[in-house]
């Protein structure tokens, strides 16, 4: 029997005993843009499984502007603690291009004992947790994301990490985005900064530090948050429109395979209408339909 169980008092939802492909498509895009994060447990599904689940959504974009997918899978993104990469940062997935995914799909193949959790924070509480006068400092603020940070920092097996750096900024990508991001199907206004996002238009890199540092604050707040405990076979899909996420890297060397898969997005609109701006880069069509880009 279905069961849909409430897992924070802020975000997410736990949904067990369906086989993800089998719910209406409306009744699983309503639970998404309720809840922002869903957990399926014990969901079994193999790679063209997530592949065909994520595809429900929408349109699939590359596995990543710049990082390698899983050979032969163009659409998979391996996440793999033993690559060098520890996505120990809380972020948005892809926000430094201009059509950031709208939804992230995770499926985890290997987990660890212990640790390896993920966090998801829902960022449009953080933005009515804001003071009123935050909020509408926040609402005129623009933010610069770009991939050419160290974002990729060594881990405790990261031999491979300034390679990886090297392949992640490759390309560089730099894209205005606001601050406050309306969402394109709820109309719901939220927090849209993350860890790419390093610079507010107009002010010097110490003023975005503390300002978004202040703004950070209320994405990562514990009332925010959920905390996902993989075991091998779940299937998390999110709401990366309003969402920020987050790998404690607390898993030492042992191993952890999730395999991503994410969903084109739109161009993002803040509360005046105002649409995202690419500085530097292209659209990376290579990675993300140009129709979107389009929109
Ligand atoms: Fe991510």
């Amino acid at each position: 029997m279905t069961e849909i169980r409430r897992i924070g008092g802020r975000i997410g939802a736990e949904i067990t005993g369906v086989d993800p492909h089998a719910l209406p498509f409306d009744e699983l895009n309503g639970l998404l843009l309720e809840h922002k994060a869903l957990v399926f447990r014990g969901a079994g599904l193999d790679e063209d499984g997530q592949l065909r689940f994520a595809a429900r959504f929408g349109e699939l974009t590359g596995a990543h502007p710049t990082v390698p997918s899983v050979h032969g899978r163009p659409q998979i993104l391996p996440v793999d603690g033993d690559e060098g990469i520890r996505s120990n940062v809380w972020h948005t997935d892809v926000t430094f291009v201009l059509t950031p995914p709208a939804v992230s799909t995770l499926r985890a193949l290997v987990v660890p004992p212990y640790g390896g959790h993920t966090l998801i924070a829902n960022s449009a509480a953080a933005y009515r947790d804001l003071p009123g006068p935050l909020r509408e400092f926040a609402d005129r603020l623009w933010a610069v994301h770009t991939n050419d940070y160290d974002y990729v920092r060594p881990g405790p097996t990261a031999a491979g990490a300034e390679e990886y750096r090297r392949v992640f900024t490759s390309t560089r990508y730099r894209t205005a985005h606001p601050v406050v991001r309306v969402h394109p199907g709820t109309g719901e206004p939220g927090l849209f900064i993350g860890g790419f996002a390093q610079q507010i238009v107009g002010l010097s890199n110490t003023e975005s530090r503390d300002i978004l540092r202040l703004l950070q604050a209320y994405v990562t707040r514990p009332e925010n948050l959920l905390r996902v405990q993989w075991n091998p076979g779940d299937l998390v899909v999110f709401d990366n429109r309003i969402t920020q996420h987050y790998a404690p890297d607390d898993y030492g060397d042992l191993p952890r395979v999730l395999h991503r898969v994410t969903v084109a997005g739109d161009v993002p609109a803040g509360v005046t209408g105002e649409r995202s701006r690419i500085i530097e880069g292209d659209p990376a069509t290579h990675y993300t339909p140009a129709l979107s880009a389009a929109s």
